[in-house]
């Protein structure tokens, strides 16, 4: 029976430390800012953007939201956008996605000032990481190798097969895998022996976006499981990719869902927005 990974200790853990760092930032007059914009109405979106929000509040930032209806037009967002790369107190800028179609998001991403780019996903951050030279970390992958470290588990070496290619997750965690010298495979829609590459993963991270995609038989015994999935099912309940009940007999430890990935990658999201803060205002 595997061994539970807590995103919410380890990110307690990690948001405990930023609130220590933040009464230190604080006292030399500056409180770290983070801009939350959200378009539309989504409603996961909107979930997340309380729950940053909440977080900010809990290490002693500043959050200022910025709830835009449906139907804004992407010059609408980019002036938005230009009016906070310009706000001083705003540190870090975070634009919620997915936007409404009428809006391309990666213009909107590329007017972001890549200093306060505290998702990483600005081009110029995201080549960053690729050289392994960065100072905003990719939120979900850093979220992860928090996760994976916390079980003491070695990654040097090591067949880390990554399920799902997005930007955002796939491609990002692959890359800190491969910087910490693990064998990385990229698996994705038209793999074709999907089943066994997975078979082969001492740790395996599941982005795919399809409830219990991973069953227990593509799973080694005694491998590290990482579900970074956010399903919703009909029932209303939240689901990951992997098929927990089944996939947690096999494996050494598992992250549960919710309460896995998903605390850490807003643990990191504070992390980056006080870096951003300290870079900003030449502190340290
Ligand atoms: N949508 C899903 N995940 C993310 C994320 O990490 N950042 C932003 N901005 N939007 C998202």
């Amino acid at each position: 029976m595997a061994e539970l990974i807590s995103g919410k200790e380890v990110s307690a853990k990690v948001k405990a430390q930023i609130h220590e760092e933040t009464l230190a930032v604080k006292e030399k007059g500056v409180t770290p800012g983070l801009a939350v914009v959200i378009v539309g109405n989504d409603p996961a979106s909107r979930v997340y953007v309380n729950s940053k929000k909440k977080a900010c509040a809990e290490v002693g930032f500043e959050s200022y939201e910025y709830a835009l209806p449906e139907e804004t037009t992407q010059e609408e967002l980019l002036g938005l956008v230009e009016k906070l790369n310009k706000d001083s107190k705003v540190n870090g800028i975070l634009v919620q996605l997915p936007l409404p179609k009428q809006i391309d998001e990666n213009a909107v991403i590329n007017a972001i000032n890549p200093e306060k780019d505290v998702d990483a996903f600005h081009p110029f951050n995201v080549g960053k990481i690729m050289i392994g030279d960065f100072a905003y970390l990719p939120c979900t992958p850093a979220g992860v190798m928090e996760l994976i470290d916390s079980t003491g588990v070695e990654i040097s070496g090591k067949s880390c097969v990554v399920i799902g290619r997005s930007n955002i997750v796939g491609k990002p965690m692959a890359m800190l895998l491969l910087h910490r010298s693990g064998t990385v495979t990229i698996c994705h829609s038209k793999t074709k022996n999907l089943a066994e590459i997975c078979r082969g993963a001492d740790i395996l991270v599941a982005a795919v976006g399809k409830a219990k995609f991973v069953t227990a038989d593509m799973v080694k015994d005694g491998a590290v499981i990482i579900d970074v999935g956010m399903n919703r099912l009909e029932n209303g309940k939240l689901c990951g990719d992997v098929d927990f009940e089944n996939v947690e007999k096999k494996a050494s430890y598992i992250t549960p869902v919710p309460g896995g990935v998903g605390p850490m990658t807003i643990a990191m999201l504070m992390r980056n927005t006080l870096t951003a803060a300290k870079m900003q205002n030449e502190i340290e």
